[in-house]
């Protein structure tokens, strides 16, 4: 079976875009943000993807296409069998994330839908909490709009990556972009829309929380799609003479200031209306439509608004499903098509636990070291196995693979070979991203 690569340096950008843009964007970061105070956080957020979130990303893009291989053979190609463990680490963290990601991918479906269907005019903050708090614990509507996201994601992915992958993200990519621009230009000519923009970004470290680092940090892997084995996934299909570096580079950079416009489109929203930006993980679903109900043509902005958080939740579950779907062909050596089903068949059996373990939902009760099985999943994933995947990925690069065979990778042409940047980056993976990581993580849990 020939391995299938993406056509071009621009189409491997837009996918590996696909993949970091998505609920961490535009639902995780605003809300984090919101709950930490706002520009201080998002200052310690930028270090963490300097030193952290950029070294990571390299490492895992060399990784992925030196081997051409998934995660699990990749190790075991570069490192010996036992790396390979680092390989079945990845695919466990990228499933546990899907199995709550589609749930929440599964709401904003809804989300989409019920705006389209003009749900939300003239909506209060009783009735859009009443809404809300209906979609999540209704059992049957949260699996059916969760399996149509997955059905989505499958079908995508069973057209192979550039018949799938590539062409999916070709189209939907330029689509969210526009589609969040329209929301920012309404957002910043409404009265007031200052504060929100004040909220955003100015610096006020004294309202930085103890847990706001390791947040930030978490984030940082999470937006960035690290340490589950998506980007070296996606790496195994890159072209041959793209410069890792400089994806990585635009990757980081447009993946921030995505999240940013998305900061953009909503705080000034929030203070124009008078809401509290901290409202948590509310803040997307309840307080959104409440203000958008209260603008002109307020429904077909809210609608737009769903419509890209759902491409935008779609191409990265792209990414995290592929990561065992390349597993399945190339070590159970089953073809594409039977390797999507049965993947998605997992996710979809344990993704509707985690839908229907929601506070309210049927499975509310059942609690896994006092934490409901959405929870559960995302704390394992999000707090463990990511930063983990991370020290791991990052130390095995800088210590255990040859300088000049890395650099020789990264850079294929010989043009950006002496370039500081990229010996300041190398020094940077080696002597700060794994300790950084280390000290964060152990501190976390001590
Ligand atoms: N980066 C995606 C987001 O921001 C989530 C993701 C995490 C995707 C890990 C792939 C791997 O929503």
């Amino acid at each position: 079976m020939k391995r299938e690569k993406f056509s071009s340096s621009f189409s491997v950008f837009l996918a590996t875009l696909g993949s970091a843009i998505g609920l961490g964007n535009i639902w995780r970061f605003p809300y984090i943000t919101g709950m930490n105070g706002g520009g201080a956080f998002l200052f310690v957020y930028l270090i963490c993807v300097l030193l952290v979130g950029i070294p990571v990303m390299i490492s895992e893009f060399f990784i992925g296409r030196k081997t051409r291989l998934n995660p699990v053979l990749a190790f075991e190609k570069l490192g010996g069998r036992k790396w390979s463990v680092v390989g079945y680490m990845g695919i466990i963290a990228s499933l546990l994330i899907m199995f709550f990601y589609s749930a929440v991918a599964g709401w904003v479906y809804s989300y989409t839908f019920k705006s389209l269907m003009g749900k939300f005019n003239g909506v209060t903050l009783e009735t859009s909490k009443e809404i809300f708090i209906n979609t999540i614990t209704n059992p049957k509507g949260v699996i059916l709009w969760q399996i149509i996201a997955l059905l989505v994601v499958a079908f995508v992915l069973a057209m192979g990556v550039k018949g799938g992958i590539e062409r999916a993200t070709k189209i939907l990519m330029p689509i969210l972009f526009i589609l969040i621009l329209i929301c920012d230009i309404r957002a910043l000519t409404l009265e007031n829309s200052f504060e929100g923009i004040k909220f955003l970004f100015a610096v006020d470290f004294s309202k930085l929380k103890s847990s706001s680092i390791l947040t930030a940090l978490g984030l940082s892997f999470f937006k960035l799609s690290l340490g589950v084995g998506a980007m070296i996934t996606y790496a195994s299909y890159f072209t041959d003479d793209d410069n890792l570096m400089l994806t990585s580079l635009n990757v980081a950079l447009s993946d921030t200031l995505i999240s940013l416009l998305a900061g953009i489109a909503i705080f000034p929203t929030v203070f124009a209306f008078n809401m509290e930006p901290s409202y948590g993980p509310g803040l997307l679903f309840i307080t959104l439509p409440l203000i958008f109900s209260k603008l002109p043509f307020g429904n077909v902005l809210l609608f737009m608004f769903f419509l890209l958080t759902s491409i935008a939740a779609t191409t990265a579950m792209l990414s995290l499903v592929e990561v065992s779907v390349a597993y399945f062909m190339e070590v159970k050596k089953i073809d594409r098509r039977k390797s999507v089903f049965i993947v998605t068949c997992i996710i979809a059996l344990f993704g509707s636990l985690a839908a229907l373990s929601v506070e309210g939902n049927v499975l509310s009760n059942v609690k896994i070291l006092g934490k409901s099985i959405f929870d559960t999943f995302d704390y394992l994933s999000s707090n463990i196995l990511l930063p983990l995947g991370g020290i791991l990925i990052s130390a095995f690069v800088g210590y255990f693979i040859r300088w000049e065979e890395v650099v020789l990778e990264i850079v294929k042409n010989h043009e950006y070979r002496n370039s500081v940047y990229l010996r300041v980056l190398l020094y940077v993976l080696k002597y700060i991203t794994p300790i950084l990581i280390l000290v964060i993580f152990i501190k976390e849990l001590f």
